[in-house]
């Protein structure tokens, strides 16, 4: 039986991801480097530093460690300024409803993400009250689709993998849930998320009844 809802942040609960495109696409502007949206899909769920040398392999460009740093450093101060503006209107379509939806039926629910803002935004959008536990880009020394910060999650609440379901947009996170042993459900496209257990477009898909009645076998 599930009783434990395990939550992806960016492009599950709020949609950063053109936060992250912005200030990314910036950077590589002055790095005269070309980096369109659909390279932006690239980063879905990677940390900030593996982001970098994405966008500079797409470049071709070696840069020296001081460099890196600083630019790391620059793209989150941008990024910060599009978070500090957040509000409650940014929270995606159905999420609301779930989450107060698994609060009534006793489900614990965590928070697994490699972003290191997750609890700022959470706290913007006036989500954090509802998180028992919260896992983050600060928590973990592996990424996704490594199982480390899904593991982490269901133990900060005492729960079992197999008693975990895990929310998720990215392939690598959709992968990390399915080697924590964990029911993966996939928000986005089912061409795209096809490890999934079950894909939904958003959380107004999912009803309460199907939350109730999940089931990891
Ligand atoms: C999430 C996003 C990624 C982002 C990563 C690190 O996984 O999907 O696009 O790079 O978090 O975010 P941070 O806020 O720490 O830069
Ligand atoms: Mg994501």
């Amino acid at each position: 039986m599930i009783n434990t809802y395990i939550f992806d942040l960016d492009g599950v609960i709020v949609d950063t991801a053109k936060y992250h495109y912005l200030a990314w696409k910036n950077l590589a502007d002055e790095l005269e480097i070309d980096f369109t949206k659909e390279h932006n899909e690239l980063l879905k769920g990677v940390s900030r530093i593996r982001s970098l040398e994405i966008i500079l392999d797409l470049g071709n460009k070696t840069i020296s460690d001081a460099d890196f740093d600083r630019f790391l450093h620059k793209k989150n101060e941008e990024y910060l300024s599009y978070i500090e503006k957040m509000n409650a209107s940014e929270i995606l379509p159905g999420v609301l409803n779930a989450l107060d939806f698994i609060k009534k039926i006793e489900g614990k629910i965590v928070l697994g993400s490699a972003s290191k803002n997750a609890k700022p935004i959470l706290e913007k959008v006036g989500l954090l009250d509802y998180f028992d536990a919260i896992v983050d880009g600060n928590d973990v020394s592996k990424a996704k689709p490594d199982p480390e910060v899904f593991l982490i999650g269901a133990e900060k609440v005492k729960s079992n993998p197999v008693n975990c379901v895990v929310f998720e947009d990215a392939v690598a996170g959709i992968q990390a849930a399915n080697s924590a042993g964990m029911l993966s459900i996939g928000i986005g496209e089912k061409e795209i998320l096809k490890e999934a257990d079950f894909v939904f477009s958003d959380f107004n898909q999912i009803s309460n009844e199907f939350l109730e009645k999940l089931e990891n076998n």
